[in-house]
């Protein structure tokens, strides 16, 4: 089996290469690739390839985190080349003819990839898909008010990079912090985030629509949609970057048709898949873990149909890279390699 990681430089793309490497992903061979300037440096032994009509095609399997417009321009081309796409971007998401799947929830859709690209859902939604589902299925899910708490590397190397160099200055100058808060944000630079990241709270992330919502937000009402098989679902999104390095939080609001039970409500969460219960779950401890984690479900104070919970889950892995390759494990196990892409 032939496997391409595009965007294989990245924050993404190098927790990809690690997960294939630590679930030994059954590949005869890997080729990387990336931008044009990274193209010939060498990353785990292999020459970083460039992409080009000539080099894509041959491929079982290609995993895509390289950002929406190259996953635009070039996952047909390893579809039609041979390969089963898995894309990590927007790009494909809410393509009708492509499967958006998180593993443990909606796997059986995988069959549908009739483009030979599959899409992995953004990494907010994913988090919260997990214990949702599990609610759904019992309850019937009708409604959900989320909103997140955005870690800075849910935009890349560079967004966690770009909150790294933040800190050093502003820490060393507290009484700045605490009196003049808006000198201290001017002292250091930022572009990636919209606003300084570091000590602070930032409420705008990503384009806005003429609604007044970010793309990021619409993702977290269509995609939830799409997953969970629910088209008329009400959400009300709202989406926050905060100062963490890695890991997403979510306050969810859940509406039902039926009646939750609390203590049933909490045995569907940890009878689950990839879930477990803590009773503060926090990203900074649940970075670098698999699963996803839920805590603080409790009865709404005016709905009696509905629970509040807390969701938190590495953006990284299961958020992208880990469910990436988990879907790759479902291609797999299904024998799907390569037989959904349309002919060459
Ligand atoms: P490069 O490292 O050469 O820039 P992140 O999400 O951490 O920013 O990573 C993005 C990944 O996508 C990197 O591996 C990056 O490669 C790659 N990438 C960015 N632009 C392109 C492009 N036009 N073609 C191929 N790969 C790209």
């Amino acid at each position: 089996m032939r496997l391409a990681i595009v965007g294989a430089t990245g924050a993404v793309g190098t927790v990809m290469r690690e997960q294939l490497r630590k679930r030994a992903f059954p590949a005869d061979e890997v080729v990387l690739f990336a931008s044009e300037r990274s193209a010939g440096k060498v990353v785990d032994g292999l020459t970083i390839q460039p992409l080009r009509d000539d080099t894509v095609t041959g491929f079982d399997i290609a995993l895509f985190s390289a950002g929406g417009s190259t996953s635009k321009a070039w996952a047909e081309k390893f579809a039609a080349g041979g390969a089963t796409v898995v894309d990590n971007s927007s790009a494909w998401r809410m393509d009708p003819d492509v499967p958006l799947i998180v593993s443990e929830v909606n796997p059986d859709a995988i069959e549908d990839a009739r483009k030979g690209i599959i899409a992995n859902p953004n990494c907010t939604t994913m988090v919260a898909m997990l214990p949702l589902k599990a609610l759904h299925d019992r309850y019937g899910l009708t409604d959900m008010v989320a909103t997140s708490f955005q870690a800075a590397g849910g935009a890349g190397q560079k967004g966690i990079d770009e909150l790294a160099a933040q800190i050093a200055p502003l820490a060393a100058d507290v009484d700045l912090l605490v009196n003049d808060g808006a000198t201290a944000a001017a002292k250091v630079e930022h572009s990636v985030h919209n606003a300084t990241l570091a000590f602070n709270v930032v409420p705008l992330l990503g384009d806005l629509d003429d609604q007044g919502y970010t793309d990021e937000e619409m993702k977290l009402q269509n995609e939830s949609r799409k997953i969970l098989s629910i088209p008329q679902l009400r959400v009300s999104p709202t989406c926050v970057r905060v100062p963490v390095m890695v890991g997403h939080a979510i306050a969810v609001r859940a509406t039902f048709t039926k009646l939750p039970d609390l203590d049933e409500a909490h045995e569907a969460l940890v009878a689950f898949p990839g879930l477990v219960l803590d009773d503060v779950p926090t990203p900074l401890e649940w970075a670098g873990r698999d699963e996803t984690v839920v805590g603080r479900v409790r009865r709404d104070l005016s709905d009696p149909h509905t629970l509040n919970l807390f969701v938190v889950g590495d953006n990284l892995l299961k958020g992208a890279a880990l469910n990436t390759v988990q879907i790759a494990e479902l291609v797999v196990d299904r024998g799907l390699v390569g037989s959904a892409a349309p002919a060459a």
